[in-house]
């Protein structure tokens, strides 16, 4: 008995910080298509101009990429220029340490063939600069580092001999670090499709959008796809609308459910613009409002329940330094999680050219105290995570145990040498309240001529 009052005490003493903004968003226009493709543009060339060191630090002295039209390598998604939309016939990329700014070679050294031009030339330049590790994507776990295809590799074996095959590495990391590391000139524009995200929760979850009894989770998830077109961005996955009710987990298709008063509704959707992704879970409170005693907040276990999923975001970031392994800052974070009186579980990743990027995990839905490769992988500074976790929260007047779903998505700040919400974090319940859209339609009927 002691010890819950002392965890209870515990959990509702912790204030969080405020990190729920205090305005509502406002939508606000990305570039023109032409001026997104030049920004895009200065931010490959100044990613890609980090692959030299990149390449050095991994020991490694060239970095053979080959693919053809379609069965492009993974990570030509972060290479290729705003106006490729594919790699053209075979595409092959070499990578290479040498910046002699004498010799004034590109880097990469670029080939498009289809009649088999590019072996002969390849074998010239790798004589030339004798690299003594070529690395290729061929790691059979991670995605970033495992994107060549087979009868690439066929293909380069043969063409190129033993010679230069004997000196083939995989260094996973090389292609980890070039995908996760983000430039501070990203962040600009990640902050504004997260403001977009926000505007578009705020709105999709009110009155504006919902009509309690009649709208349902599955008219919401394609409301906010058809935002998306308005906005000029696009997503990475269909939005997924739920009520929560006990033990619903986390379904990946969300629920088909008429949307009623006293409803707990959550989401889980992204936007993709300009190479960026976002992931954001956020939930919201339908009030009752037709009984004789309308509510016109949310009940307290539920600002309760929230305020643990906050606790537990707080716990997460601040065991999340780099350098340490997605499966330390599990353990950390789950072993204090238990501490503070609290169940939940921890399933967070890193965000940014994908909707899962690439870097080290922190859990995962069907992995929760440790994940094998992906989560011995190091957390790296100069990118970005998404916080995705729930808290466990007995809701009274419910009789049931919900779980707290929140995600936000965080940047690393190299000035207060933090992680930090790109735009905020939910701290506040959005609110359904369905009187307001009767006087919405009162008003819009009684001002009709
Ligand atoms: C979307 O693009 C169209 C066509 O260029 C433009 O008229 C509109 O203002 C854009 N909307 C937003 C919200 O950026
Ligand atoms: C991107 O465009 C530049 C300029 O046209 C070109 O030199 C470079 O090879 C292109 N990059 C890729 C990966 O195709
Ligand atoms: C760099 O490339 C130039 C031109 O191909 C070559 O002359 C030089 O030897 C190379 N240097 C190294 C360190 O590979
Ligand atoms: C609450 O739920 C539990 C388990 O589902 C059940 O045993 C109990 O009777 C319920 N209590 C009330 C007041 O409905």
């Amino acid at each position: 008995m002691k010890a819950l009052i002392f965890v209870s005490l515990l959990v509702s003493c912790v204030v969080p910080a405020q990190f729920h903004p205090r305005q509502p968003a406002q939508y606000r226009p990305l570039p023109p298509l032409r001026m997104r493709a030049s920004i895009q543009n200065k931010w490959t060339t100044e990613r890609i101009a980090k692959i030299p060191k990149l390449l050095k630090k991994h020991g490694a002295g060239a970095w053979l990429i080959c693919q053809r039209e379609h069965a492009e390598d993974t990570i030509w998604w972060s290479i290729k220029n705003a106006t490729d939309f594919d790699a053209h016939r075979r595409t092959v990329l070499l990578f290479h340490t040498n910046d002699s700014s004498l010799a004034n070679t590109p880097n990469p050294l670029k080939w498009v063939d289809n009649i088999g031009q590019v072996w002969p030339e390849l074998r010239r330049v790798l004589g030339e600069y004798r690299p003594f590790r070529i690395v290729l994507n061929t790691d059979e776990d991670i995605a970033f580092a495992g994107g060549l295809h087979v009868g690439e590799l066929a293909i380069l074996q043969r063409e190129l001999g033993k010679y230069w095959t004997n000196r083939f590495v995989n260094e996973p990391m090389l292609a980890v670090e070039f995908v996760a590391t983000k430039l501070p000139s990203q962040l600009e524009y990640y902050r504004i499709m997260q403001e977009n995200v926000w505007a578009m929760l705020e709105e999709g979850f009110s009155d504006k959008v919902i009509e309690p009894g009649v709208t349902t989770t599955e008219d919401l998830s394609w409301w906010f796809r058809e935002k998306m077109q308005l906005l000029n961005v696009s997503t990475w996955n269909q939005p997924r609308v739920s009520v929560l009710v006990e033990d619903s987990y986390p379904g990946w298709e969300g629920t088909e459910d008429v949307i009623k008063e006293g409803d707990i509704l959550h989401i889980d959707f992204g936007i993709t613009a300009m190479g960026l992704n976002t992931d954001t879970q956020h939930m919201a409170y339908v009030l009752r409002t037709s009984g004789a005693e309308p509510e016109t907040d949310v009940p307290d276990s539920l600002k309760e329940g929230l305020r643990k999923a906050n606790r537990l975001q707080e716990i997460v970031l601040g065991n999340m330094r780099p350098g340490l392994s997605g499966n330390t800052v599990l353990h950390q974070s789950l072993v204090q999680m238990i501490r503070e009186g609290m169940k939940g579980q921890i399933y967070s990743h890193p965000i940014g050219d994908w909707g899962h990027d690439a870097g080290s995990v922190i859990g995962f839905l069907n992995l929760p105290a440790y994940v094998p490769v992906l989560g011995e992988l190091p957390i790296l500074p100069n990118t970005y995570y998404s916080i995705e976790l729930y808290a466990y929260h007995f809701v009274p007047e419910r009789n049931e145990t919900i779980r707290f779903r929140l995600e936000e998505n965080v940047a690393w700040s190299e000035l207060s040498q933090k992680w930090e919400y790109v735009y905020g974090r939910q701290e506040i319940f959005h609110l359904v309240d369905g009187r307001k859209r009767s006087s919405l339609e009162l008003i819009e009927q009684t001002t009709r001529p």
